[in-house]
């Protein structure tokens, strides 16, 4: 029986191979089957799927962690050899994933390869800042090419397949997964999704240093009520339609080969059990043929979501929503098979499900050559290359964000003779690669502190003190650090959050800077020498005292393996910082959520009268408005102009501005342009990105900047939630962030 399948098999791909033999011999230029018609690809995985076992299907929907422990391992490999496995995650190094292919492709009786996934999020080994930190540089190109080089490096250490961009949009700050995306806005969310997606996956997926992207967590996983992670979502079509999807669609129009399920419900489905937003949406409506994997164990919860009263029960429920991939769950592999034979699963649904495995294994490159992505020697030399390194400074010094810089405290001269360097984040190598940290090492990492030595006159003194812990209540150092703040004639204040308090299941109730380091600033504050506050932090924080009185603050977010020479560009001057926040900064956690593209209400916020949209106790104002930074020049905005006055659905509108760099530095500006849609059919946020351009203006220059605004940009879902372009009256807003802005108006007609 065996040797007959095998000759099935053999037909199959000697066809296969006939097939691209002759497709490289047709004169066009590519021998990979991504060059070949989707229905040339059909054919072989449809032939691959008639000889397959159920139990073999089943395999190719099964995803396992790969563990450290032997015994596991053994399973593992057997698992491998009888086709019940289809892909790892969790793994990665070319020596053991060659290891492994080769057990899949040589002793398991079909011979499919493995995929070899992992969150690649914001680098592999050279890391880069975290994803919320390189969406502050509002520089897609740049975002594109850390993802470019994260994989080249995870392909060379035998990845196919990164769980990245995380896409989901965050207007709750407390939920500790907003520093692995792009922040509040579904315009720059979607700007990076889109760089993020084109850096992975490369012109052709099937390359050796190309891979799948996965656009996560589908959908609204951001809205967490509380800002609590994994809790219930409930809101309304409109504002996921509006907001926490763009950057999905975004993300496919991009290519995205992949999307994984979030952990959340929506209104009391839970989206490893949503067929409407799976298979009718992203499947129907946008047309996604790519593959969907759950979250982990996501198909195993749906039980604890109280939608299934068995294991059999929600692996039904799941793949028939569309959840192609079982994470860690083995529901599918153990409990599905049982449920095809007594008819109580379509098998056409599981069929389905495999053949989308495998035409990505066919997109990639598998069955060319199954070992094209685990190449030890590439692995040794590309890790950490010297032009990734100098990306990683590239874009880690384009992502700090100027919040406050009062007489120009900044930048400060190197010749300066003595320097504290404070603070229980100055030296952390760990915390500045962020969470979500790949196969990075604390040792590849440049502290802040030294990055300051390194930059500063031999002559200067640079003076060291942990002061407190990042939290904990151990008052021994304040002053110690007191002290030496006393002898130094500027301190910078490295405080924040470690890596560890945001990310998954790192939510946190207050946004304050944690344990004892508001005390710690406030005790060298009052030795009276300028104190820099430089933060590293995974999320927005309250930090109204230090902005109310310290003289100047950096936000540096996780800037990666380059955090300390990148941050020392710009304490002295060697950079001139351009970065713009892509989330508001509330004054206090009471505020939460706050958002620049709210609504307006029937009673917007006004102090002079009572009965408005307000707290009795908090003003209505954020600290730092989405998209402020400052730099350390000026640009002065002037000569806002439409190219019409009037415009029908069809037209297009040119919007241009002149930006002038009025100070004495050259540096970059982020010039945005919002819009609002003054009266429609249904309300609008009050002002929305719509263009956004990162521009250098030298000193003393001026540029003219142009944005062209089109139907899409000021569309709406009406209310038969079709998207269409109201007539009407528009304001135009242009500026460095979302708040100082010009203002003009046109009128779409009919
Ligand atoms: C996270 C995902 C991640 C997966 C695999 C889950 O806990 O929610 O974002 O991709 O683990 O590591």
């Amino acid at each position: 029986m065996k040797r007959i399948v095998n000759q099935i098999f053999a037909l199959v791909l000697t066809s296969l191979s006939l097939h691209l033999t002759s497709y490289a011999g047709s004169g066009n230029n590519s021998t990979s089957l991504i060059g070949v018609s989707s229905g040339q690809a059909n054919a072989f995985v449809d032939s691959l799927l008639s000889i397959m076992t159920l139990e073999e299907k089943f395999g190719q929907l099964n995803q396992q962690r790969w563990s450290s422990d032997s015994v596991e391992t053994a399973e593992y490999r057997t698992a491998i050899r009888n086709g019940a496995i289809g892909s790892f995650l969790g793994i990665h190094g070319a020596e053991v994933t060659r290891d492994l292919q080769r057990i899949a492709v040589e002793d398991s009786r079909l011979g499919i390869p493995l995929l070899f996934a992992h969150d690649v999020i914001h680098g592999f080994r050279t890391i880069f800042p975290m994803p919320l930190a390189e969406a502050s540089s509002w520089d897609p190109d740049a975002v594109e090419k850390s993802a470019r080089i994260a994989a080249v490096e995870a392909t060379a250490a035998g990845l196919h397949w990164t769980f990245a961009p995380m896409v989901d949009i965050a207007r709750d700050p407390r939920w500790g997964r907003i520093v692995e995306g792009s922040g509040e806005d579904p315009f720059l969310g979607s700007a990076m999704a889109a760089a993020r997606v084109r850096g992975f996956q490369g012109d052709d997926l099937s390359a050796a240093n190309t891979m799948l992207a996965c656009a996560k967590h589908f959908a609204a996983y951001g809205g967490a009520e509380g800002g609590r992670d994994y809790n219930t979502v409930d809101i309304s079509e409109r504002t996921l339609r509006e907001i926490y999807l763009p950057p999905f669609h975004a993300a496919l129009k991009a290519g995205a080969a992949t999307f994984m399920a979030a952990f959340n419900e929506i209104g009391g489905i839970p989206m490893h059990a949503n067929g409407y937003l799976i298979n009718e949406m992203l499947r129907g409506e946008w047309s996604f043929d790519g593959l969907v994997v759950s979250d982990y164990t996501g198909v195993m919860e749906l039980q604890r979501h109280g939608i299934g009263a068995t294991p059999a029960e929600v692996g039904m429920a799941a793949l028939q929503a569309g959840v192609d991939v079982d994470m860690v769950s083995a529901i599918y592999i153990n409990d599905l098979p049982e449920m095809v034979r007594t008819g109580k699963l379509s098998k056409t649904a599981v069929d389905e499900a495999v053949r989308r495995v495998l035409r990505v294994k066919v997109r990639v490159g598998l069955f060319e050559d199954p070992y094209r992505y685990c190449d030890p020697q590439r692995e040794q030399t590309l890790m950490l290359a010297p032009s990734h390194l100098s990306h990683a400074r590239e874009i880690a010094r384009k992502s700090i964000v100027l919040l406050k810089n009062d007489r120009q405290t900044l930048p400060l001269s190197k010749e300066i003779k003595t320097l504290a360097v404070i603070g229980p984040l100055a030296d952390d190598r760990w915390s500045s690669m962020g969470s979500w940290a790949a196969a990075g090492r604390p040792e590849d990492v440049t502290t802040v502190l030294q990055g300051i030595r390194n930059t500063v006159s031999p002559e200067t003194k640079v003076l060291y003190a942990q002061g407190c812990e990042v939290q904990g209540s151990d008052r021994s150092g304040i002053q110690p650090a007191v002290n030496l703040a006393k002898k130094s004639d500027a301190v910078i204040l490295v405080s924040g959050e470690t890596a560890n308090m945001s990310g998954e299941a790192s939510c946190r109730s207050t946004l304050d800077l944690p344990g004892l380091q508001l005390e710690l600033a406030q005790a060298i504050h009052a030795t009276g020498k300028p104190v820099i506050v430089v933060l590293m932090n995974g999320r927005p924080l309250t930090i109204a005292w230090l902005a109310e009185n310290v003289p100047a603050i950096l936000e540096t977010w996780f800037l990666g393996v380059q955090m300390g020479p990148a941050v020392a560009d710009v304490l002295f001057g060697d950079y001139n910082p351009g970065g713009k926040l892509p989330v508001t900064f509330p004054q206090t956690v009471g505020q939460v959520p706050i958002y620049y593209n709210h609504k307006n209400t029937g009673r917007p916020s006004r102090d002079d009268d009572y009965f408005t949209s307000k707290y009795l106790d908090l003003p209505s104002t954020p600290l730092y408005p989405f998209g402020f930074g400052l730099s350390y020049t000026e640009f002065a905005y002037n000569n806002l102009k439409l190219s019409r006055a009037t415009m029908k659905a069809s037209d297009t509108l040119k919007v241009s501005v002149e930006v002038a760099n009025v100070g004495r530095r050259s540096g970059d500006e982020v010039v945005q342009l919002y819009i609002l849609d003054e009266a429609a059919s249904i309300t609008r946020p009050v002002k929305q990105l719509t263009g956004f351009q990162r521009i250098q203006v030298a000193v003393g220059e001026k540029r003219s900047v142009e944005f062209t605004v089109t139907a899409d940009a000021l569309a709406l879902y009406n209310r038969g939630m079709k998207r269409v372009v109201e007539p009407g009256t528009f304001s135009v807003f242009v500026g460095g962030n979302s708040v100082e802005v010009l203002e003009e108006r046109f009128t779409v007609v009919e």
